[in-house]
């Protein structure tokens, strides 16, 4: 368990980007002052209720949500702001450009669920404002943030340990990528043939896993990817948008449940791990998700302490871009 000392509140540092694209916009320092400052919220909620007082947060939903768009919701709130919402296609009625440029004028940022990433770095480019990926077709930076935080609380630091992934290697695959191998933990991610993680990622990946002197494995194979797994962690086969492949992709993902026999593939008492929403004996059993050493809403409460710090680091002091 990571702790904070009691007596000193943690000030916002703030990241150089200016926005969250992706996971790709957090050097390994802000990474971790976002992990750090996410410890300290969670411990002392009280220190930041003012924080962002007087401020307003954009919330674009082109896709359903539970999770993000509540925590998110919440955060503003609890650190003294609040929100709007507008759902629906981003750009359908008007460009994304002008979205853009209303939204500035109200706002003081923009968090943006998209199906396309070029929605969500069109957004960033024209608003002076930040902009926050709350999940697109390539990544799920905010959920990776909570996941960061999940795995700090269990193992302290991440060197050392692995996180296994099986599934299809989708936005969160992606992004857990990205985060493992930038702190420096061992990942895998475990596919059916087809349905690998995107290869720039993996390069990517696999060049912070060289910085951190950790390893990226991506197979099709179970056993040798599950193999030492402190973690293992799924998502659902067909994500939003894909709902008509799912008939085929139960075919094909089937050898890759999360069931008692892959967990007999990690560790003794590996963490099981989901973004949620699951869908229970599809992706993974119902029996493996009730494990004691289930996380996954310790991941979901990780997503309100982790995106307050992200808006803190996006928000306090002049809460715009550089
Ligand atoms: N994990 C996640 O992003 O949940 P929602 O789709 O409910 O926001």
């Amino acid at each position: 368990m990571t702790r904070t000392p009691a007596s000193t509140a943690l000030k916002p540092r703030t990241i150089d980007a200016g926005n969250l694209r992706s996971d790709l916009d957090l050097s390994k320092a802000e990474l971790n002052a976002v992990l750090d400052l996410a410890a300290s919220v969670k411990q002392r909620p009280a220190e930041h209720r003012k924080a962002l007082e007087g401020k307003y947060v954009s919330l674009l939903f082109e896709k359903p949500s539970l999770r993000t768009r509540l925590t998110f919701e919440l955060a503003a709130k609890q650190l003294g702001a609040d929100s709007v919402l507008s759902t629906g296609a981003i750009g359908g009625r008007e460009p994304i450009k002008d979205v853009a440029r209303n939204l500035e004028r109200w706002t003081h940022c923009i968090v943006a669920r998209t199906f396309a990433q070029d929605t969500v770095d069109s957004l960033a480019e024209w608003a002076k404002i930040p902009v926050v990926n709350a999940l697109s077709d390539m990544y799920h930076p905010c959920q990776a943030l909570a996941d960061m935080q999940t795995l700090k609380e269990r193992w302290g630091e991440l060197p050392g340990h692995k996180l296994a992934f099986v599934g299809d290697g989708n936005n969160v695959a992606h992004s857990l990528l990205l985060d493992c191998a930038r702190l420096g933990a061992d990942v895998a991610v475990v596919t059916p043939p087809g349905f690998e993680p995107d290869e720039s990622i993996v390069r990517m990946a696999n060049e912070f896993a060289a910085e951190s002197k950790s390893k990226v494995t991506v197979t099709n194979d179970c056993p040798e990817g599950l193999r030492g797994a402190d973690a293992i962690y799924t998502d659902v086969w067909a994500s939003m948008g894909q709902e008509q492949e799912w008939n085929e992709r139960a075919r094909l993902f089937a050898a890759y449940q999360l069931n008692a026999d892959l967990y007999s593939m990690v560790r003794p008492n590996a963490l099981v791990m989901h973004c949620l929403p699951a869908h229970r004996d599809e992706e993974v059993t119902d029996e493996i998700l009730e494990l004691p050493s289930s996380v996954i809403f310790d991941q979901a409460e990780n997503r309100l302490h982790a995106q307050k710090a992200l808006l803190l680091m996006l928000m306090a002091g002049s809460g715009g871009k550089p």
